[in-house]
């Protein structure tokens, strides 16, 4: 009688199951095929051409990322350049090799973003020039991972790092921007600002605020033709992560750059780099993100008594 019932039952529910079971394959192969699609559009198609003068004649770059100023590929595509950085001699050299190699017209503003009064100079520096592409690299990091209350002079780190990660980035946008009715931002945040990373919690909260901040950016003037991009990169080898080897997952500024430009007018918000979205969707779609904060908690542990012992030796 009871295994009748069963019976019963199965038979029952033998469609239903059939056909759920139909559509989760058709689902999910359909998924499959669309991001496979998507993948090849961003990755290996990529969106060269929507960077172009277009858009406006004039780009403007703060600082750098690593050794490379995205400023020689976009005026290797025509751009005039508008340099912003902290040091006039760095910017005088990449400001002469930058017309000798592509006969742009070039202009510097040298500031120092960690004070907040350096916005009316760069405003009357802009002033007249139609600014079609900003790219907002400016950042600083922690010199090496570490507790918040153990942090030197916490006071005026605090306040450098959210003037040098987050109000230049707010404070240039509406600079360049104000009267503009087209144009392309691109916004540095990082991969660090995707979840909280213990020992680094400001500069990880400062870049959770730029992804914020670009994101709804995007939203509120896409359609105004503006898009604002937030790059959210992993590991690349550059000064301020002191990686000198550059490997597949940790690339050179050149080859990071190269890779970012092609998403854009793609991803409103990206890793820039295919190993790096990998990643990317590794620890945000496959592990649970207390996992992902435990391991960046080792990993900075493990880092800060490095630099500690080594500190101690010297
Ligand atoms: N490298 C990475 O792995 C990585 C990963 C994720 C996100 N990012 C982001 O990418 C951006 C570039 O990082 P990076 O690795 O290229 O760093 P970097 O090598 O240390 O370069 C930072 C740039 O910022 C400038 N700068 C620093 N403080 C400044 C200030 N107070 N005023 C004006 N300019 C200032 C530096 O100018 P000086 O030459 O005068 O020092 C330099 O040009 C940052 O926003 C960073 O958060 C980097």
């Amino acid at each position: 009688m009871q295994s009748f019932t069963v019976k019963v039952l199965l038979h029952w529910a033998e469609a239903p199951l059939y056909w759920v079971g139909a559509f989760t394959a058709a689902w999910v192969s359909v998924w499959f095929v669309y991001r496979l699609l998507l993948g090849l559009r961003i990755w290996v198609l990529g969106n060269g051409q929507l960077i172009s003068t277009k858009l406006g004649k004039w780009a403007g770059e703060l600082t750098r990322i690593g050794c490379v100023h995205i400023s020689y590929s976009l005026a290797r595509r025509g751009f005039a350049l508008v340099l912003i950085s902290r040091s006039q001699e760095k910017l005088d050299d990449v400001s002469k090799s930058l017309e000798c190699l592509y006969n742009v017209e070039t202009k510097t503003i040298s500031v120092d973003f960690g004070s907040l009064d350096v916005y009316r100079t760069i405003e009357s520096g802009l002033a007249g020039l139609e600014i079609g592409v900003l790219v907002n690299n400016v950042g600083i990091s922690y010199y090496y991972p570490e507790f918040f209350l153990n942090i030197q002079h916490l006071e005026s780190f605090i306040n450098t790092m959210i003037n040098v990660n987050i109000s230049s980035v707010c404070q240039v946008v509406w600079v360049c921007f104000c009267f503009r009715s087209r144009g392309v931002v691109l916004n540095i945040s990082s991969a660090s600002g995707m979840y909280p990373i213990p020992l680094l919690t400001v500069y990880s909260a400062t870049k959770a605020f730029v992804d914020f901040f670009s994101r709804g950016l995007h939203a509120e003037y896409k359609n105004r033709g503006i898009i604002v991009q937030s790059v959210l990169p992993f590991f690349v080898a550059t000064k301020m992560t002191k990686i000198r080897k550059p490997t597949l997952d940790k690339p050179t500024p050149e080859r990071y750059v190269a890779a970012e430009l092609s998403t854009v007018g793609l991803q409103n918000q990206t890793n820039g780099y295919f190993p790096h979205a990998i990643m990317g969707w590794v620890t945000t779609a496959l592990v649970p993100i207390s996992v992902v904060i435990h391991l960046g908690m080792q990993m900075h542990k493990a880092q800060r008594a490095r630099y500690l012992r080594r500190r101690k030796q010297h």
